[in-house]
């Protein structure tokens, strides 16, 4: 069963048509790219799936329940989780209060799953390979470092489904494998990623299948290397050849 599908979502403001009819399904587990020019619709497909905008016409499900209807917050709840680039994070507090106040945010009936906040932290620190930093603020981290606590943060409450909206951008090579590692760490938690990225080796490298967007509609997608090697992609980025 898919946990997301969208059918026919279509976005307009004042007028103009920003999401047009965009239609996929995602299975549990998938990492899906999600690439185009710069304007194409991507972060605003993210908002409209977050909740943060809200759709004008067709539907999404998650998890098998029509939720054009719910809130954004609703919506976090539920498990899909937006994660925003430095945005949730506190930085004058440790990495371990940062992750204990996510989980301290979890719905009462998913904070009683967890036996040991405390265990459960350090879990989540492992996880994302900063448990030896668990007790600095986080502001000493780096920009990535910030990137992969708020992964942290977004797994510690217990989302689902993770849209990261360019999280290599502005990143060391370094640190970019190690959020490519935990993308991956992810997937193999049964999380399901859906990532906007420019770097299209990184895509390749990562995910299960591609979306391209171009003015607001999803014109190409299939495995990576299909879709990298499509001469359409190159039409898509740089417009049709004005010789032809
Ligand atoms: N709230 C909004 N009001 C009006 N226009 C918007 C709004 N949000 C996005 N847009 C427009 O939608 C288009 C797609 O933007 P965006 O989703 O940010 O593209 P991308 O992330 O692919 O670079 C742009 O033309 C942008 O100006
Ligand atoms: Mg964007």
């Amino acid at each position: 069963m898919p946990i997301l599908s969208t059918n026919s979502l279509s976005l307009e403001i004042n007028g103009q048509q920003i999401l047009k009819e965009v239609s996929f399904s995602i299975e549990k587990g998938e990492i899906v790219g999600l690439i185009g020019p710069n304007g194409s619709g991507k972060t605003t497909l993210f908002n409209v799936l977050s909740g943060f905008l809200k759709h004008t016409d067709g539907k999404i499900d998650f998890e098998e329940t029509d939720i054009s209807e719910v809130s954004a917050p609703k919506r976090a709840q539920m498990g899909i989780g937006r994660v925003f680039q430095n945005f949730g994070i506190f930085r004058e507090m440790t990495l371990e209060e940062n992750v204990l106040v996510a989980l301290e945010s979890l719905p009462k009936e998913k904070r009683g799953e967890i036996n040991n906040l405390k265990e459960k932290t350090k879990e989540t620190l492992e996880f994302i390979g900063l448990a030896n930093r668990a007790k600095e603020k986080a502001s000493s981290l780096s920009g990535g470092q910030m990137r992969l606590l708020e992964i942290g943060r977004t797994l510690a409450s217990g989302k689902e489904l993770f849209l990261l909206d360019e999280p290599t951008a502005g990143v060391s090579p370094k640190m970019t494998n190690d959020v490519s590692s935990l993308i991956r760490e992810l997937k193999d938690d049964g999380k399901t990623v859906m990532i906007i990225e420019h770097d299209l080796p990184f895509i390749a490298q990562i995910c299960d299948r591609v979306f391209v967007l171009d003015v607001g509609s999803i014109v190409l997608e299939g495995d990576p290397q299909s879709v990298q090697h499509d001469v359409r992609l190159k039409e898509i980025y740089f417009g049709a050849d004005p010789t032809n």
